[in-house]
């Protein structure tokens, strides 16, 4: 039997994706079992998983190494990798913000400091608004840099807004929303396109209906 191979984010995120794959008629049991196992499969579906890091998925991908994966609209728009997105799964919804300490004021005539772990986002937004920044690219742990007067503002990821608030930062701006997406590898699809768009049609009924409980 043909085998799709899916890259997983690791993660909270990763397991409510497997569960929706699971849902529309892939699972794959020894996924489930509690082990330190990176890649698991179920060939009687037709289906082998790889657990990876979420902003690793997009590679996996782009080069082939997965037929398929699930990654973060925050990493498409940063990495902008050469695959098709198939679909929006509804899952792991947040957005792209601007924030900064609550008493920050905008100096339009002084360069604005950004810390961000998405510099190619930031740089975007901001050229849209012609404003000049300086690009300070940290890895994690983003909220500090204003507190520390590294920087004047952060781009970052906000889902709850607990990590602002608890930081006495506030959101300023949204840049954009984000949320997971089925992406595909070109040359994969092409070759398993039948399987694939199967696969694809499935998992969007399961977000579709999904939205609708939410709504
Ligand atoms: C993200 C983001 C914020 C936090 C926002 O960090 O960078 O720190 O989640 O979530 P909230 O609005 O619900 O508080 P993540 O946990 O991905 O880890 P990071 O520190 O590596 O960025």
């Amino acid at each position: 039997m043909e085998m799709i191979s899916v890259a997983l984010p690791k993660g909270r995120l990763g397991e409510k994706v497997y569960a929706q794959f699971k849902a529309a008629g892939y699972p794959c049991p020894s996924i489930e079992e509690e082990n330190r196992k990176l890649i698991f499969e179920n060939p009687e579906a037709g289906i082998r998983y790889f657990w990876v890091k979420p902003s690793d998925v997009a590679i996996y991908v782009e080069r082939g190494a997965a037929d398929i994966g699930v990654a973060g609209k925050d990493i498409l728009l940063e990495y902008n990798p050469d695959v098709y997105e198939l679909a929006d799964l509804g899952l792991g919804k947040c957005r792209m913000c601007v924030a900064a300490k609550r008493d920050f004021r905008e100096q339009a005539d002084r360069v604005l400091r950004v810390a961000t772990k998405f510099p190619h986002i930031a740089g975007r937004y901001y050229a849209s608004l012609s404003r000049d920044i300086d690009i300070i690219h940290l890895n994690g742990s983003i909220e500090i840099a204003p507190i520390l007067g590294l920087s004047d503002v952060i781009v970052d990821i906000v889902e709850t807004g607990k990590t602002l608030l608890e930081n006495n930062l506030e959101p300023k701006a949204t840049i954009v929303p984000i949320s997971a997406r089925l992406i595909a590898n070109k040359v994969g699809y092409k070759f398993k396109h039948t399987k694939i768009g199967e696969l694809c049609c499935r998992m969007e009924e399961l977000s579709q209906k999904g939205q609708a409980c939410h709504d």
